[in-house]
């Protein structure tokens, strides 16, 4: 039995729901964690000896973030894009192509490694849970080959064989769709959690992403969906009706969108920095908010449409241009987030759930938006476990 006492922590964020403060902070506390869970949540100087002690020095203490939209597996670097758009061009998802070229050429050793850095980068900003993603395939074996390196970091693996139609299937596209629904599925559903697709003009309509997901459910998986991203569509209503966990992205909704999801429990997973990285509209946060609709942040790092693997920048992002506060952005990156993975053991300090939590840098939450930029991850405890502590190699 392995006991990790993190104490005197000034300001807690429990996320424990049921009281008026959705964050449930409390003030001087400690937080001990036995085998990986938490144990104990009492008074600061109040707790138990423990063998490992992590002295908060009145710093605020924070759930781990749970990052539910990313898509870490391939190789490849599209930073040629990004300058083109922020010289004037638009973001289409055609160079999606590139980085599958890019992918499919690499060995897994190649993609491992890459996958395992990018892992790094999301422990030192504080995730403690991450999604994933296959979708930079696109052919049986390659798609699987994503799952599979994907499943090694994390059990949150989503199958997007319908991520864009591969060219050779550009004048058979429902082939390509029969392809992801009936082969590749098979190949994929042992590695994979959950089934998505690219519901947007110019990758899958309303009829194909419907057709994806329904063989994705008949195989088990639980479904989520890409939505909205580069226009009004059905997406948003198709994922509620199928029950997603969550559509993500939703930059462009129709008051219809906005009512069926808050007349569901779907999930609206923002993803700011696709348009901080696209120069795009952001959306509309605030109203779904206000709605009642459960929001999640997440960073969609790609090497695409946001080549970010910080939570506390989407943070920072989702206060001062989606007009969040910093407590319902920080909620958004960690019960939102376990709620878009269908999870009740992370997102929150409470006693039974997972030992996930960051020590910040700072007096108080607030600080992840009023310090933009700034590396405020002092120390991050990952199942109950030292993952990451600023200064010293992690
Ligand atoms: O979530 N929208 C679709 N897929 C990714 C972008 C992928 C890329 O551009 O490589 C996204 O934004
Ligand atoms: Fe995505």
């Amino acid at each position: 039995m392995t006991a990790l006492l993190v104490d005197r922590i000034g300001e807690l964020v429990t996320n424990e729901p049921g009281g008026r403060d959705p964050l449930a902070i409390r003030r001087d506390a400690a937080v001990v964690a036995v085998d990986g869970r938490i144990a104990w949540i009492g008074p600061a100087g109040g707790a138990p000896a423990c063998d490992v002690r992590v002295d908060a020095s009145n710093r605020a203490v924070i759930p781990g973030f749970v990052d539910s939209h990313t898509h870490l597996v391939f190789a490849g670097d599209r930073s040629g894009e990004f300058a083109a758009r922020m010289a004037g061009e638009p973001y289409t998802g055609g160079g999606i192509r590139r980085t599958v070229a890019t992918t499919n050429a690499a060995p897994d050793t190649e993609l491992s490694a890459n996958l395992a850095y990018l892992q790094r980068e999301l422990t030192r900003q504080g995730t403690t849970t991450f999604e994933t993603k296959s979708g930079y395939g696109l052919g049986v074996e390659q798609e699987a080959r994503l799952l599979r390196i994907a499943r090694q970091v994390t059990a949150e693996t989503t199958f997007l064989g319908a991520h864009l139609v591969p060219d050779e299937y550009a004048d058979r596209p429902d082939d390509y769709v029969s392809l992801v629904c009936g082969p590749m599925l098979d190949a994929c559903a042992p590695h994979a959690r959950w089934v998505d697709a690219f519901c947007e003009r110019g990758a899958f309509d309303a009829d194909q992403s419907r057709a994806v997901l329904t063989a994705g459910i008949a195989k088990g998986l639980a479904p989520r969906l890409h939505a909205n991203q580069l226009g009004a569509g059905p997406g948003v209503r198709l994922g509620v009706e199928l029950g997603a966990a969550a559509v993500d992205h939703c930059t462009y909704l129709s008051d219809a969108d906005v009512d069926a999801l808050a007349g569901g429990d779907t999930v609206a997973t923002l993803l700011p920095g696709v348009e901080f990285s696209t120069r795009s509209p952001y959306p509309p946060a605030r109203r779904l908010v206000d709605a009642g609709v459960t929001v999640a942040v997440a960073t969609d790092c790609n090497p695409g449409s946001s080549f970010t693997s910080s939570m506390p920048f989407c943070i920072a992002l989702a206060v001062r241009e989606m007009h969040l506060t910093p407590a319902e952005a920080l909620w958004c990156a960690t019960a939102g987030g376990a709620a878009a993975l269908r999870r009740d053991d992370v997102g929150t300090i409470t006693t039974g759930a997972a030992a996930d939590l960051v020590v910040l840098d700072a007096p108080s939450h607030v600080h992840l938006a009023y310090r933009p930029g700034v590396p405020l991850v002092h120390t991050v405890v990952a199942s109950g476990e030292i993952a990451y502590q600023q200064g010293i190699q992690g």
